[in-house]
């Protein structure tokens, strides 16, 4: 079957198919060899990508810059909301329409949900979303669903437990939403009950065969699970900073709880406490494997987009 990619926009993981997250895999798989030996291919010679990053990020940000550059192409854009003409009142509509006069595609970050969306709809070359709000994080579960399909070996079948911040966790939203396309997937959801996962997600799980059961404790689900799939408490998203003290802490995975399963251990980074650093030299530690993984996932999704869409 010859595989298509549909999407001109990456802007939630619900607009994917099945098809058009194996497609991105598929090309992932056949360009990491590319960025595992630090070496550049042509593919994207003369196309400059557009960062707009009104929200921290590091892991997100330099994976798109390094899988963009090992294409040879370029980038230009801004960090922070600081450092752009938003601060001086620019609203994002202008600031995108500048973005797109510049550049091949735009990758988008922003503390409100649908801020990607909203540009998608006054531009007219691609848009990336790179995480909104609690909203999504498309192009993360795309690098998880590869680190999952490479360390375990398939995707369907799964048994994996998201534990932290299911409430803000953008990450767990899209990924929860993307393991409705796989087959016979089990999902374990551990979070204190103030941070359980809203209630529009589990309607989508409803809505599909994936099964799900909510747990309070680690040690309920660990020998039950593939992949503990650990999340930060999203700090930044609380209205009042003593909810957050409450609940920091809540969940620490270390060596010991670990010993003797079979599993793997994966968290979208940055980890605050949630791992203890003595499971960093084991063999259930794959978090750093997944963030080296953002890149040729990341040059699949930018090769992808750009030459489908020539501007
Ligand atoms: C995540 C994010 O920004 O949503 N980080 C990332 O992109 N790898 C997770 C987080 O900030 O906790």
């Amino acid at each position: 079957m010859i595989k298509i990619f549909r999407l001109k926009n990456i802007i939630s993981i619900k607009d994917f198919e099945r098809q058009d997250i194996e497609y991105i895999l598929d090309e992932a798989a056949k360009l990491e060899d590319i960025a595992k030996s630090r070496e550049f291919s042509d593919e994207l010679k003369g196309k400059i990508l557009g960062l707009m990053f009104f929200e921290p990020s590091t892991r997100t940000r330099i994976s798109f810059e390094t899988a963009m550059k090992r294409l040879n192409g370029q980038c230009i854009g801004f960090t922070s909301s600081g450092s752009s003409s938003v601060s001086k009142g620019e609203s994002i509509a202008d600031t995108a329409k500048m973005f797109e006069g510049y550049s091949d595609a735009l990758v988008i970050r922003h503390e409100l949900e649908g801020v990607s969306k909203f540009i998608s709809d006054v531009v007219n070359v691609p848009v990336i979303n790179a995480g909104d709000g609690a909203g999504q994080h498309p192009t993360q579960t795309l690098l998880d669903l590869y680190t999952i399909k490479k360390e375990i070996g398939q995707i369907d079948n799964l048994k994996i437990a998201l534990v932290g911040d299911l409430k803000f966790g953008r990450t767990v939203h899209s990924l929860s939403n993307a393991l409705c396309l796989f087959d016979n997937v089990k999902i374990y959801m551990v979070s204190p009950p103030e941070l359980k996962m809203p209630q529009e997600i589990l309607i989508d799980l409803d809505n599909t065969n994936v099964e799900y059961e909510e747990a309070d404790k680690i040690e309920d689900i660990i020998d039950d699970v593939d992949v503990l799939y650990i999340t930060r408490i999203q700090k930044e998203r609380f209205g009042d900073i003593d909810d957050y003290l409450k609940i920091k802490g809540a969940y620490v995975v270390n060596k010991k709880m670990l010993e003797g399963k079979d599993l793997i251990v994966m968290h979208p980074l940055p980890r605050v406490d949630e791992i203890d650093t003595d499971v960093d030299n084991t063999k259930y530690n794959k978090y750093f494997t997944q963030a080296a993984n953002a890149v040729p996932v990341r040059m699949a999704i930018l090769k992808t987009v750009i030459k489908n869409n020539p501007k």
